[in-house]
């Protein structure tokens, strides 16, 4: 509580673990080190196993020190060549509405799934990322005095290298048997295909912005781009009935390249295919919609710009040419539907939904 900065995670939380960091653990960092150095005064150094028993380790300067300063050098020059070529990782702005799937980075992959793997049972969540890793490091921190072994030979120090080992093979099995289970997720990376696309996406309409973001936040800059918008309330109000791109209910007509030729042909030929009108749900009326205004017209120009040939990507002159409204609760069949001139499209809603 005193942590999170109150009964829900929030800003305080952030701004709280922010303080341990920049504070509490360079203070800690430097405590360890201290300790360190008073350890290594009072004992030595440890010698090599290859040299004998009783010999003495030869200095750290200017040997050690000469091959310290060159692993970092070139440690920091991988780090920088890499942050040069990938960039600052930017994702799309942070949306409540869109399914995401958290996923830690790498380094804490073995430690989720552990958490994973430790379920079922009440507190399960809690001995999986506190208890298990507590003891693994009750066990490093207690490894000086469960192994007094004076020989320096890794062949007569058994626990030792166990207890010191065997957690960092059993995190990379952890991590490894994580990365599989989600590379054989379609779920997962279905979102996943989705977040990257909405991260390019806001990054295009970020540099049409004339690079700034709105006041309100850079989400807006998606949720004003009237092809995402419309995907979203299709997804929210409509997809429960409406099967597009194998997502979606069948209780309604599915609305793959809707209103294009190919759809209208299958219509013409087959009026009673299932992905015409010999859904199930044809008996249940659709009924009227509560989407606003803007949400609506977002909707009819997504659901035309599904008969754009190839993608869903807009073309202005199919697009915008019909736009199926519908004001009352009366079912609508095609030849019913009202045909309704609608305002050329701004240029954000007709350009292309990646650069
Ligand atoms: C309760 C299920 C249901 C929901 C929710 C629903 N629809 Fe429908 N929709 C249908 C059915 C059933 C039809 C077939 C015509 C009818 O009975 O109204 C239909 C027809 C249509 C048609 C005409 C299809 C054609 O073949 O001409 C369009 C376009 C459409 N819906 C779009 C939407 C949109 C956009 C939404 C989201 C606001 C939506 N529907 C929500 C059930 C639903």
């Amino acid at each position: 509580m005193l942590v999170q900065g109150g009964e829900d995670f929030g800003n305080l939380t952030l701004t709280r673990f922010y303080a341990i960091h920049a504070v509490v653990l360079p203070a800690a960092l430097v405590l360890l080190f201290v300790l360190h150095r008073a350890a290594s005064r009072r004992h030595g150094r440890t010698p090599p196993p290859s040299l004998p028993d009783g010999a003495a380790a030869t200095r750290y300067f200017p040997g050690q020190a000469f091959r310290d300063v060159v692993a970092f050098v070139l440690v920091a020059a991988a780090a920088a060549a890499y942050a040069k070529m990938r960039g600052a990782p930017l994702e799309a702005p942070a949306d409540p509405a869109s399914e995401f799937t958290a996923r830690p980075e790498w380094y804490f992959l073995p430690l989720f799934q552990l958490v994973r793997l430790v379920h079922g049972f009440p507190g399960s969540e809690f001995v999986g990322s506190q208890v298990i890793p507590g003891l693994v490091f009750l066990a490093l921190l207690l490894l000086p005095w469960i192994d007094r072994s004076p020989s320096r030979s890794p062949r007569s120090r058994g626990v030792a290298l166990a207890v010191g080992l065997g957690p960092l093979i059993a995190c990379v099995l952890l991590g490894g048997l994580a990365a599989f289970n989600d590379a054989n997720d379609g779920e997962l990376a279905r979102h996943q295909a989705e977040a990257r696309e909405d991260a390019q996406l806001a990054r295009t309409l970020f540099v049409k912005n004339g690079n700034s973001a709105p006041p309100e936040g850079p989400l807006a800059l998606l949720d004003h781009h009237a092809p995402r918008l419309g995907k979203r309330v299709f997804a929210e109000k409509c997809s429960a009935c409406h099967r597009l791109d194998g997502q979606g209910g069948v209780k309604g007509p599915a609305l793959d390249g809707y209103l294009s030729r190919k759809w209208l042909a299958g219509v013409i030929k087959t009026p009673q295919d299932p992905r015409f009108f010999g859904t199930p749900g044809f008996k249940e009326t659709m009924g009227s919609t509560d989407a606003k205004p803007d949400e609506l017209d977002a909707l009819a120009a997504f659901v035309a710009s599904q008969g754009a040939p190839g993608s869903h990507r807009r073309r202005p002159s199919s697009a915008d040419g019909r736009s199926g409204r519908r004001s009352s609760a009366t079912p609508v069949t095609p030849s019913r539907a009202t045909t309704r001139r609608v305002a050329p499209r701004t240029s954000a809603a007709t350009a292309p939904r990646s650069g």
